[in-house]
């Protein structure tokens, strides 16, 4: 089993992942994505808008602000009801999820607990502060999630929300793209973006941190069709994690019931993943009723309706989301995808197996040395390759080095360059998981790597 340790370390050294301003020491929780992860992160969301989006007459997509009108949380609830229970150590002053200290001491989860019987739960069991030890809590009490900013407006209430879903610019937008496009109900929005959220207790690497990205849509359905749409998408959601390459039977179906729903959902499925920590939640499909779009209307005084042409009926529609974390996906593929494998002879190779459409480099172009014409003749190829993508050129050092190198970033296929290349006008193409070697003529490449890699 692949460790935390192994995916941190593997992401610092190769430029994935890097812990957030560094030269200062660090900043708590928060990450930057170095130049191979931006890149399988792209990856990602470039996929996940041809498939949702561009591929499905029934979606389209918008990009909005991370700051929306302040009178949009209020309406969607987060101001009264986005909130984790939260109690501190009154001896080391640290701030814990009161949940999560209860659940060291109990099987399943404690979201149906209230903050009173969280309290006495945590003092009758003798449940420690997970720094210090000491088992002297305050009482447990409602944290809001959501990070505070001032604008520079004056007069009345100048705060404002960095928002933390990315679903309520959506709502915000269902007149203007009702009344701007030709969609019909049943449709979807969907919309890729950041989120925040002050989280009381962030932590496993990019699993729960402050600042995170959301690919979410927004299925808009007659009430009377919710359930199949719903299961639609379920399935949906699964074809979407094969196709990026989780496992299935990784994957867990939490029915989220009770207290544990959020505000705004009658029925919510959450796709749970083994990751190296646990079986926790990767990303949830809600069933949020019409929740959102009345309570905006309510409150903004606009109608937020569909009249459906043939039957001449205005309703407010319910809507299905299904919702994606991209770090979360990121940290899925990393860690199903990493394998210290060890080869005849003992020597043990790193290898990412990414899926091609994720990888961050789709080639490598590798002549066998620096002279006699080969690097001129690579970089012929390295144009060719580059129509699938971001490619890598690496002239330097022995070739089996430099194939491990490309094993350890994930890169699919390499292609070296050696002086039979000048007689022949081939090359040898050597494949990342079997390490298996072609020699491949330079004519039929293109379509070579197109059918077995990145058709
Ligand atoms: N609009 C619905 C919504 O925001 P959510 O379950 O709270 O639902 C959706 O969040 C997804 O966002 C989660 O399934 C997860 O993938 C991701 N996510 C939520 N909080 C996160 C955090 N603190 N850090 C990283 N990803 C997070």
């Amino acid at each position: 089993m692949t460790t935390m340790e192994q995916i941190t370390a593997l992401c610092k050294r190769k430029g994935f992942i890097y812990p957030g301003s560094e030269i200062y020491g660090g900043f708590a929780n928060s990450y930057t994505y170095g130049p191979y992860g931006v890149q399988m992160k792209n990856n990602l969301k470039a996929l996940w808008w041809k498939m949702f989006i561009e591929q499905r007459p029934d979606m389209v997509g918008i990009d909005g602000t991370i700051l929306l009108h302040p009178q949009t949380w209020k309406a969607s609830g987060h101001v009264d009801t986005f909130n984790d229970p939260m109690m501190d150590c009154k001896n080391c002053q640290a701030r814990h999820r009161a949940d999560h200290l209860a659940e060291t001491k109990m099987d399943g989860n404690a979201d149906h607990m209230s903050l009173e019987e969280l309290t006495t739960f945590i003092k009758e069991q003798g449940i420690k502060c997970p720094k210090c030890g000491k088992t002297d809590f305050t009482e447990a009490r409602q944290f809001n999630l959501m990070f505070e900013t001032q604008m520079a407006k004056t007069g009345e209430d100048s705060t404002a929300y960095l928002r933390p879903e990315t679903a309520q610019a959506i709502f915000l937008e269902f007149k203007n793209v009702v009344d701007t496009t030709r969609v019909k109900v049943p449709f979807g929005i969907g919309q890729i973006g950041k989120a925040f959220r002050n989280e009381i207790t962030p932590g496993n690497f990019i699993f729960r941190v402050l600042e995170f990205e959301q690919m979410e849509i927004e299925y808009f359905v007659p009430e009377s069709e919710w359930e199949q749409h719903f299961d639609a998408w379920v399935k949906a959601m699964y074809d979407w994690c094969e196709v990026i390459g989780l496992e299935k039977d990784k994957i867990h179906e939490l029915d989220v019931e009770g207290d544990a729903l959020a505000h705004y959902s009658k029925k919510t499925i959450d796709l749970e993943y083994e990751f190296p920590f646990g079986v926790k939640e990767l990303y949830g499909c809600a069933y949020r009723t019409n929740f959102d779009l009345t309570n905006h209307e309510n409150a903004s005084g606009k109608k937020l309706r569909w009249r459906d042409p043939q039957t001449n009926e205005e309703y407010i529609p319910h809507v299905i989301e299904p919702t994606f974390g991209v770090d979360r996906s990121i940290l899925a593929i990393l860690s199903t995808a990493y394998e210290e494998e060890t080869l005849e002879g003992g020597e043990v190779r790193t290898v990412l197996h990414l899926k091609p459409v994720i990888a961050p480099v789709k080639v490598a172009v590798l002549p066998l040395t620096k002279k006699d014409g080969l690097p001129e003749k690579a970089q012929e190829i390295l144009a060719l390759a580059q129509s699938f993508g971001n490619c890598e050129y690496d002239e330097g050092g022995n070739i089996g080095k430099r194939y491990r190198r490309q094993d350890e970033v994930g890169t699919p296929v390499c292609v070296t360059i050696d002086y039979e290349t000048l007689d022949d006008a081939a090359v040898t193409v050597r494949d990342r998981d079997t390490m298996a070697q072609e020699r491949i003529k330079i004519a039929d490449l293109q379509s070579y790597l197109k059918e077995k890699y990145f058709g």
